[in-house]
């Protein structure tokens, strides 16, 4: 079983750096395949607490390959400055592999996003403002950079022209803005070409060559199902695949060396930024829950919106990525409520839906239909294995396994590598 895809199966944030930093020890590659500098991945290891962005939460394992597959984009000056941070602690980042393909967030598409984010004003995404969206415009209108032009200064030359032709109209007659001078982003990317060379490599090529070696490779998704461009809540979505399929074409791997999917799955609801949200707390349970769970953004320290679980999304996650596995994560969080309100289906004006309805419209009228189960109170951050939690807790577990559609194989009770369950092995 050599190749997993780990992805987060509701808006982010599920605990993705926990889960991979977890396998880490057991595989040999953890590959990026979409998204960049967006994501914040959390790892504790022991009483160090580690932020990664944009480098693979592999990186802390001293056996893993850490690589950044074709499908993510890359800020050069985040690169450099996340390997030195890490370096500074003493980690070993020489064994990092970059693709050639992955395209470069420039600092006019960081321009771009934050210009382009004020000027929708209320109608805004609430993006992380890391120039995501316009990276990805561009790679899909034929102008984008990437990491390879780093080394042909011609050919970087005159794709920052053709890029800004346009850009520089949009900045100075829309935005009010001054032009950017092609000069001055190619003399900047050229500064960081010599450092990041060493990396630079066919990705693919590697990959698919583990993979014929039986070695063991992990893909590692950035945001989650629920955020993805073509299957999540378009327009407040971000501009990448999060889902399964995303690892094949971000990577440069069929479909048929996939053998397992599992899912990140946080054991209530959180999101960041703009967009519905049916399960959305206003009163004290979701200030307790954004509390208790430090529920606060890695990358942009924005205080993410908690909610109730939601066994809808969770199976529409199921369905879209054909998830072999859920990893719950964050059920210590739980932990003092007397009754924990699940949602198993919407009311959408009038009618019950038990699946997530395709239309924007009636996704924005969706009310949460409840089901109420039992809490515990005990700690549970000392469980080892699913015996050792309080009956409610192992109750509350198995309501949403069933209700979700696929098995859940280990189960967070807290931040740390060993404050988990593991039910079923993984590898
Ligand atoms: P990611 O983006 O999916 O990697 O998740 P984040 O790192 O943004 O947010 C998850 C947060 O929950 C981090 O602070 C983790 O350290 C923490 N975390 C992960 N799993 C657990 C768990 O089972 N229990 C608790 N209490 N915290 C957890
Ligand atoms: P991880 O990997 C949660 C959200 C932003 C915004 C939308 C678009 O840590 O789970 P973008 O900058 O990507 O164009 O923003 O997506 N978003 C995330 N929310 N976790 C993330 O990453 C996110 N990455 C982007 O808040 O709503
Ligand atoms: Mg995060």
């Amino acid at each position: 079983m050599p190749a997993l895809v780990l992805l987060g199966a509701q808006w982010g944030d599920e605990g993705k750096g926990k889960a991979t930093d977890l396998l880490g020890g057991s595989v040999d590659y953890v590959v990026r395949y979409q998204g960049g500098n967006n994501a914040g991945h959390t790892v504790v290891v022991g009483d160090q607490k580690y932020a990664l962005h944009l480098l693979p939460s592999g990186i802390l394992s001293p056996g893993c390959t850490p690589v950044i597959g074709n499908g993510v984009v890359v800020d050069p000056s985040v690169l450099l400055s996340e390997l030195s941070g890490l370096n500074e602690r003493g980690v070993d980042t020489s064994k990092l592999l970059i693709s050639g393909n992955a395209h470069i967030i420039t600092p006019y598409n960081v321009t771009v996003d934050k210009v382009t984010e004020r000027f929708l004003g209320k109608r805004r995404i609430g993006t992380t403002g890391r120039g995501i969206g316009p990276t990805y415009a561009d790679k899909i209108n034929r102008v984008g950079i990437r990491v390879q032009d780093l080394y042909d200064e011609s050919i970087l030359t005159q794709k920052v022209e053709a890029a800004l032709d346009v850009k520089n109209q949009l900045l100075t007659k829309l935005y009010n803005r001054r032009a950017i001078a092609v000069d001055q982003v190619v003399e900047e990317l050229l500064g960081y070409a010599e450092q990041i060379k060493p990396y630079v490599t066919d990705t693919v090529l590697v990959l698919n060559q583990a993979l014929e070696d039986d070695k063991v490779v992990l893909f590692e998704g950035g945001q989650g199902t629920l955020l993805d461009i073509d299957h999540g809540t378009y327009p407040f979505v971000t501009s990448s695949n999060p889902t399964a399929g995303g690892a094949c074409t971000g990577a440069g791997v069929g479909p048929t060396k996939i053998s397992r999917v599992i899912g990140i799955l946080k054991a209530y609801t959180t999101r960041v930024g703009a967009g519905p949200f049916p399960t959305e707390l206003f009163d004290e349970d979701g200030e307790a829950l954004r509390r208790i769970g430090g529920e606060r953004g890695v990358t942009t320290g924005r205080d993410r919106r908690c909610g109730w679980f939601d066994a809808v999304i969770a199976r529409y996650a199921t369905r879209v990525n054909g998830l072999t596995d859920f990893f719950l994560t964050k059920l210590d969080v739980l932990t003092g409520w007397e009754q924990i309100p699940v949602c198993v289906a919407y009311e959408i004006d009038g009618r019950r839906v038990e699946e997530l309805p395709y239309s924007q419209t009636d996704f924005h009228h969706a009310k949460p239909v409840y089901e109420t189960l039992p809490g515990w109170s005990e700690d549970i951050t000392k469980a080892k294995s699913f015996a050792d939690l309080p009956k409610n807790a192992q109750n509350y577990v198995k309501a949403l396994e069933e209700m979700s559609g696929a098995p859940i194989s280990a189960i967070g009770v807290g931040p740390g590598r060993d404050e988990t369950i593991e039910i079923n092995s993984f590898l």
